[in-house]
C-alpha cells in the first residue's frame, strides 16, 4: 500500500481552547508537566500508545508517534476563550483538579495565559455570568472578532497551524433547524442575530471558515449541524465530536459489547452520579441536561442493537441522572446497576461503583483529539473524522450512517486509518494463515 502523502509537522501548532475551565486547565497544565518532565502521559494513544504492524510472528509495533508525523509536545502553545478573566493559573485553582504544589513548578507559563473575551449569551448556559465578553452589532461581528483574535495569537507567537476545541460548558439542548441547513442560511442567520445560532457555533464558525480543525468536547450541537460540515468540505478543515468520553459511559461502552458479545440480555441500566464542579453545577440545569442526557443515553442502544436482538435487549429501561454535590468537586462518583439475563431467563445483577476524576480522564483525550486534527489536516483528510469516534460519547457521522459506539470497534478503526495513513497494511484479525 502507499502511504498517504502527509505534510510534515513542521513549526509551532496552537491549540485554541474556548472555555478555560477543569478541563481545558487540566490539559494545559498536564502537557506543561509533561513537558518539563514532571509528569507522565498516562491516558494518551498519541503519547504512550503502540500499533501492532504487519503479521503477529514479525514483532513490530511502533509507538504511534513514530508511525506518523504528530506534532512534538515542544512545540504546542496554547490560547483561549473565557468568561471569566482569570488567568490559567488562576483557573487551574478555582478548578481545583491538580495540585497547588505541581501548579506552582509551572506557575509562570500558566500565568502567561490570559483568555481573550468570549462570545457568551446566558441564553445558552443559564448558570453562567461572566465580565469578560465581546460586544457586537451581530453575531457575525462576533466571529470576526474570534478570527481577529486567531490572526493576532498566530502572528504573535509565529504559529504555522492551529487547531481549535471547544472546551465550554454544555449549551442549552438544541435542534436542527432552517438556519442550519446551508452555509447562507447559516451567514444570514448570524448577520440576523437568529437564537438558533448559541455561541459555540460562532466560534466553530470562525475556525471551520479559516480551515481550522475544530472539535466539540461538549455534547451541544456546535459543527454538527448540515451547514458547518458543508463549510468544512469547502475550507478543507477536519472536525470531529461530540462531547468526550470519560467516566461513566466510558465504562458503559467497554461493558456493554462484552455483555452482547456474550449474548447476555439487559432489563435495565441505571447510572447516576454525584459531581462538584462547575460543569455539574450548569447540569443541573434542566436544558443544559437535556443536551448530556441525550448524548448519554443513546450509546447502548447503538451498542445493543435491539432491532437485531429484540428478546435480548428490547424492553431495556436505561436511567441516566447527574446530581451536582459540591463537596466532591471534580472528583465524581458514579454508580451503575445493570439488570441482566442469562440461560433460561435467569437475572443476575452487575454493580459498578467508579470514583473517578473527570478532568484527568478528559485532558489526555484533548490531547489526543487536537494532535491527530492537525495530522488529519496535515494528510488531507477534511470534514467528520469518523476515526475518531474512539473519544467521543455520540460520535459526528454521516447523515446516512449510524454512529460506532463500540469502544473496541472505534480502537480497531483508529489504527486502521493510522496504518492506512503510513502505507502498512490494514488489520482484519482473520489469522488462517498462521496455521496453513
Ligand atoms: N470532564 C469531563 O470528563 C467531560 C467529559 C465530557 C464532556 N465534558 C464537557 O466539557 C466541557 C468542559 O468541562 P469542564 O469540566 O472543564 O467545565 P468547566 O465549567 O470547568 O469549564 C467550562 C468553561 O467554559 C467557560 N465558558 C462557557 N461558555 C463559554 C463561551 N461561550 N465562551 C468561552 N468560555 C465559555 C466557562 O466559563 C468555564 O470556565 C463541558 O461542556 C463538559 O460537559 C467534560
Amino acid at each position: 500500500m502507499k502511504p498517504v502523502e502527509i505534510a510534515p509537522a513542521r513549526g509551532k501548532l496552537g491549540i485554541l481552547l474556548v472555555g478555560l475551565g477543569a478541563v481545558s486547565t487540566t490539559f494545559i497544565a498536564g502537557v506543561l508537566a509533561i513537558r518539563k518532565g514532571l509528569s507522565k502521559p498516562i491516558g494518551s494513544l498519541t503519547q504512550m500508545g503502540t500499533v501492532r504492524l504487519g503479521k503477529r510472528t514479525e514483532n513490530r509495533a511502533p509507538r504511534v508517534a513514530d508511525l506518523v508525523p504528530l506534532a512534538s509536545l515542544d512545540d504546542v502553545v496554547f490560547g483561549g476563550w473565557d468568561i471569566f478573566g482569570e488567568n490559567c493559573y488562576e483557573a487551574a485553582r478555582t478548578a481545583g483538579v491538580l495540585e497547588p504544589g505541581l501548579l506552582d513548578r509551572i506557575k509562570p507559563e500558566l500565568e502567561a495565559i490570559t483568555p481573550w473575551p468570549a462570545v457568551f449569551d446566558q441564553r445558552y448556559v443559564k448558570r453562567l455570568s461572566g465580565s469578560n465578553v465581546k460586544t457586537g452589532r451581530h453575531k457575525k461581528d462576533l466571529a470576526e472578532q474570534v478570527s481577529a483574535d486567531i490572526r493576532r495569537f498566530k502572528a504573535e507567537h509565529g504559529l504555522d497551524r492551529l487547531v481549535m476545541v471547544w472546551c465550554g460548558s454544555t449549551e442549552v439542548y438544541l435542534t436542527e433547524g432552517p438556519a442550519h441547513q446551508s452555509i447562507a442560511r447559516f451567514e444570514q442567520a448570524l448577520e440576523a442575530n437568529d437564537c438558533s445560532i448559541p455561541s459555540s457555533m460562532v466560534y466553530a464558525y470562525a475556525a471551520i471558515k479559516e480551515g481550522i480543525p475544530y472539535a466539540n468536547a461538549a455534547p451541544n450541537l456546535s459543527a454538527d449541524v448540515p451547514a458547518l460540515v458543508a463549510l468544512a468540505a469547502q475550507t478543507k478543515a477536519p472536525i470531529a465530536g461530540k462531547d468526550l468520553k470519560t467516566g461513566q459511559t466510558l465504562i458503559k461502552t467497554i461493558i456493554a459489547p462484552g455483555l452482547k458479545a456474550r449474548l447476555l440480555g439487559v432489563e435495565g441500566w441505571y447510572s447516576t452520579n454525584i459531581l462538584g464542579n462547575r460543569d455539574g453545577e450548569v447540569l443541573d440545569d434542566p436544558e443544559s441536561f437535556k443536551t448530556k442526557e441525550e448524548s448519554k443515553k443513546s450509546v447502548l442502544d447503538y451498542i445493543l442493537q435491539p432491532h437485531l436482538y429484540p428478546e435480548l435487549y428490547h424492553d431495556l429501561h436505561h436511567v441516566v441522572r447527574i446530581n451536582y454535590y459540591p463537596p466532591r468537586g471534580d472528583n465524581k462518583e458514579g454508580w451503575d446497576n445493570i439488570d441482566l439475563v442469562g440461560w433460561l431467563g435467569y437475572p443476575m445483577q452487575l454493580k459498578i461503583n467508579f470514583l473517578c476524576r473527570d478532568s484527568i480522564l478528559a485532558a489526555p483525550i484533548v490531547l489526543d483529539v487536537a494532535l491527530f486534527l492537525d495530522l488529519a489536516k496535515r494528510a488531507g483528510l477534511h470534514g467528520i473524522q469518523e476515526w475518531l469516534s474512539f473519544y467521543f460519547k455520540s460520535p459526528q457521522h454521516a447523515p446516512e450512517l449510524y454512529p460506532e459506539h463500540d469502544l473496541f470497534i472505534q480502537l480497531m478503526k483508529l489504527k486502521n486509518t493510522l496504518r492506512h495513513m503510513a502505507g502498512e497494511e490494514l488489520i482484519t484479525h482473520l489469522g488462517l494463515e498462521y496455521y496453513d
